[in-house]
């Protein structure tokens, strides 16, 4: 099967989402949902967000929300949670740091072709 292109998401209410991430830092590392629900507990968290997959395991206990808003969406989605709770820059650079992986192009909501775009998502 042919290589599939990641598209960025578009549009300047998404630009902010849209930084550059370090992908190569784990060789484009495809992540199925199925693999990040087997993470869902206090001792290993992974959450996904506009289709890119999170260890927040070191994280929980340091987030301004609590480790329970977290714990919520371990194994899960999280994008919708994480943009309706108003996050600043500072918290999406903070994402960055969490980055494991991205899931594969046929699970994506947001980063492939005629993806759902932010702007749609209710605040
Ligand atoms: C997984 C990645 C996440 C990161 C890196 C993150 C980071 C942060 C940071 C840095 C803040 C401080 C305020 C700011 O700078 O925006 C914050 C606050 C907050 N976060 Fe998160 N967050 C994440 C996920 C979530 C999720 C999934 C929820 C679910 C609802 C959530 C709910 C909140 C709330 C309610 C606050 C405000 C706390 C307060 O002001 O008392 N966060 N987060």
């Amino acid at each position: 099967m042919a290589e599939a292109t990641v598209l960025p998401i578009v549009g300047p209410a998404l630009a902010k989402y849209t930084r550059a991430v370090n992908l190569s830092k784990f060789g484009g590392n495809e992540l199925t949902l199925q693999e990040v629900l087997c993470h869902d507990s206090r001792k290993d968290c992974w959450v996904v967000i506009y289709d890119r997959v999170y260890d927040v395991t070191d994280f929980l206990d340091k987030h301004p929300g609590g480790a329970d808003l977290l714990l919520e969406y371990a194994g899960r989605d999280a994008s919708v949670a994480f943009r309706s709770s108003g996050h600043s820059n500072t918290a999406l650079s903070l994402l960055e740091k969490f980055f494991i992986g991205e899931l594969p192009p046929h699970e994506r909501i947001f980063r492939k072709t005629g993806g759902f775009k932010l702007s749609d998502i209710p605040e």
